[in-house]
């Protein structure tokens, strides 16, 4: 049973909301692949549409605190002390092409810290969910990190940087030295599901760069409310959202580890 605090139940209720919008462009988009202009621009206003659904619900119950939101950029509240940081659509290109993973990311922040987060799941009807101290659940089910402690049968998740961004060699070094030691390595194109489901158990580590707050702040919640150990690559906390390094305990260390002897 998950006794969760009325704001977290705001929060999930907004994401249901804003996934129900997400769910009926989804299904538009594979018509839309079909055609010459293709579905971009469709994607685009399905994001922002989802985007102005939780700001919406969020406002209502919470008038005075601020946003933080991967469309809408910064909005300051009239309460400094709390702001929600939002990606409303996390696995954009996998959307596009009508592949069922993506998500809702919502995270509070209270004086600077991160204590609670939700990532919503719509096409498997996953909602996780964490709050500073009082655990991570998937649905109702309480969460832990996985107990696999040898870099062999670890699975791993990380991201790839594609055109455009940075880090495209740095990348190649580290996954050549990674991928050896380990059962497998996922790149499946949504951060804050790479970090719920290491929350899940389901991946035993994970790293990325170039990643944005809005990415991984309510999967940092679910990480350590599961057990889970998270930094930047280096180790260093707090993180700032630009890398992001996390895993059980032990996977963690021996990630770190390995990741150290490529470092740029
Ligand atoms: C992206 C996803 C992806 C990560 C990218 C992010 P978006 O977010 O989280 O997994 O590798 O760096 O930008 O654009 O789908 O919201
Ligand atoms: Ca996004
Ligand atoms: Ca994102």
């Amino acid at each position: 049973m998950v006794i969760a605090s009325g704001l977290h139940n705001i929060m999930t209720a907004a994401a249901r909301k804003a996934a129900r919008a997400l769910n009926r462009d989804f299904g538009e988009v594979e018509n839309l692949l079909v055609s010459k202009k293709g579905p971009a621009d469709f994607v685009t206003a399905a994001d922002r549409m989802a985007e102005e659904i939780l700001v919406e619900e969020l406002s209502e119950s919470r008038p005075g605190y601020g946003f933080l939101l991967e469309e809408g950029g910064e909005i300051k509240g009239t309460d400094p002390s709390h702001r929600f940081i939002i990606d409303p659509l996390d696995g954009t290109s996998n959307f596009m092409h009508a592949i069922p993973h993506f998500a809702i990311s919502i995270a509070l922040e209270r004086n600077g810290e991160l204590v609670s987060g939700v990532i919503y799941d719509p096409s498997r009807d996953e909602m996780f969910r964490a709050e500073k101290g009082k655990g991570a659940f998937l649905n109702d089910r309480r969460l832990r990190v996985s107990v696999r402690t040898t870099m062999e049968t670890a699975l791993l998740a990380t991201g790839i940087p594609f055109m455009g961004r940075p880090g495209h060699a740095q990348f190649l070094k580290e996954l050549h030295k990674v991928s050896q030691q380990v059962a497998g390595v996922r790149r499946f194109g949504s951060a804050a599901l790479d970090l719920a489901w290491l929350a899940a158990g389901r991946y035993d580590g994970y790293w990325e760069r170039n990643l944005q707050l809005w990415d991984i702040a309510a999967g940092i919640v679910l990480v350590r409310e599961a057990g889970g150990t998270v930094s930047d690559i280096t180790g260093k906390k707090p993180l700032d959202g630009t890398s992001i390094l996390a895993g059980n305990e032990v996977i963690y260390e021996s990630l770190k580890a390995e990741l150290k002897q490529v470092a740029p």
